[in-house]
């Protein structure tokens, strides 16, 4: 265990040193500035959805879900108690994660997708789950991919309009309105606690990708001009994108692994993509370093790095051995020491999770009234699925620990489906 300890301190790797007071402040300081429009700082880019408008009953509606895995389709509308009902759902893979694509071929593959839903309806909710900045008519051009996405003429074109046409050459010119997952995520939890009376609302999604919408007031919103000031609109943050966590020399190596080296190192610290790889890269360092017995060692080092579903359920249940580690002639101390390396990948990816999320419930200024708690709508895989440490209940003890001596009054909901729910609601109000 010494030894294990030793060599994650030995590269940097920090769990129980993560200073959250730290953090906070560094966040809180990267948002102001992503507000005053910093280059340098967190992207905090406005929805143009405000949060307040009555969604429309019994009114259907086309929705588009844009995922790191996933496209998926559905109908939805909602009764007169505000209860969603979702129907004609389909899922195919996310066009760019089998082989790449030019823009034409990937807005095709999106049209062919959508439009038998989008004639059945005259309006489509379109949730894209990568970072674009959205216009006030709510189109979205898209400023970079993550999730390794492999579409690379796509970045800077406007998605809804060029889905839109796409759609017209089909016969099914509806209006489109792009946003963010995380906040289709909030509009979902806004919209299944109306009876709450929330004061504010956060999104967060853990899956794939990882990122964090809140309610921000548009006086706050300094990099933008003639915005009503009396106010407020959804920002999605890009949290995967906060440079400041500490990064360990397996991090950067890591890193060097992937297409878009250099960026969103916090997401590559906690998120679905890409803790397996990281997970590996310490494994592979451990056999290098002498930390396994040489037929392990041999063996890890041959090992491609795994999924994140291999690494978190080897955590979860080192007997198991899934997928790769299956191979692997791991004697009794071997899968220990595996067991002991990885799993503070899971540890520390909670407690940045934490962080990240406290930083955002914080910034909407609410919450001290237990009477109008903050809703944080919760989503995503990797935050429901990983039974690797109890994932999701660590989250939870270490956002308590940060939030309950600030005073601050919270609740966790998970909405099922949010960000086809959210693309709805926008796609119905905008
Ligand atoms: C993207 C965000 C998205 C998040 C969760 C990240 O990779 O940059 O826009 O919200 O994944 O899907």
């Amino acid at each position: 265990m010494q030894r294990v300890k030793q060599f994650l301190a030995d590269n940097d790797f920090q769990v129980a040193g993560i200073d959250p007071a730290a953090l906070l402040r560094q966040f809180d300081d990267a948002m102001t500035r992503g507000l005053a429009g910093a280059a340098d700082a967190l992207p905090m880019i406005p929805a143009y959805l405000t949060i307040t408008r009555p969604v429309p009953i019994n009114t259907r509606v086309a929705v588009l879900d844009a995922g790191g895995t996933n496209l998926r389709v559905a109908t939805v509308w909602f009764d007169a108690h505000g209860k969603p009902h979702m129907e004609n759902f389909a899922r195919s893979p996310m066009p760019g994660t089998q082989g790449e694509l030019s823009a034409g071929e990937f807005y095709e593959a999106l049209a062919e997708f959508l439009a038998p839903l989008a004639a059945k309806t005259s309006a489509v909710g379109f949730c894209f789950s990568y970072p674009a900045a959205i216009t006030p008519d709510c189109d979205a051009q898209l400023l970079r991919w993550t999730k390794q996405i492999k579409a690379p003429a796509v970045v800077g074109t406007m998605v809804g309009s060029s889905l839109r046409q796409q759609l017209a050459r089909r016969g099914c010119d509806r209006p489109i309105a792009v946003l963010n997952d995380t906040v289709a995520t909030l509009l979902a939890g806004k919209s299944a606690g109306v009876a709450r009376h929330y004061a504010s609302y956060v999104g967060f999604i853990l899956g794939t990708g990882t990122n964090t919408a809140y309610v921000e007031r548009n006086d706050h919103i300094r990099k933008c001009q003639g915005l009503n000031p009396a106010e407020s609109m959804a920002i999605n943050i890009e949290s995967g994108s906060f440079a400041q966590a500490p990064v360990s020399r397996f991090d950067k190596l890591f890193d060097a692994t992937t297409a878009d080296c250099g960026s969103y190192s916090f997401e590559k610290m906690i998120a679905g993509a890409y803790l397996g790889g990281l997970g590996g890269i310490i494994l592979h360092e451990a056999a290098r370093a002498g930390l396994f017995t040489p037929a392990t060692a041999q063996a890890l080092l041959a090992m491609p790095l795994p999924s994140n579903q291999e690494l978190a359920a080897f955590c979860h249940n080192p007997f198991l051995s899934p997928g790769h580690f299956a191979t692997l002639p791991l004697t009794e101390a071997d899968r220990r020491t595996a067991l002991e390396l990885c799993t503070p990948v899971y540890e520390r990816a909670a407690r940045l999770t934490a962080i990240n999320i406290a930083a955002a419930v914080i910034r909407t200024g609410t919450g001290a009234d237990p009477l109008h708690p903050v809703a944080i709508n919760m989503d995503g895989s990797t935050y429901h699925r990983t039974k690797a440490i109890a994932f999701a209940a660590r989250v939870q003890g270490h956002l308590r620990d940060i939030l309950a001596p600030r005073g601050i009054h919270y609740e966790l909901l998970a909405v099922e489906e949010s960000p086809i729910i959210g693309a709805a609601v926008a796609g119905l109000t905008r």
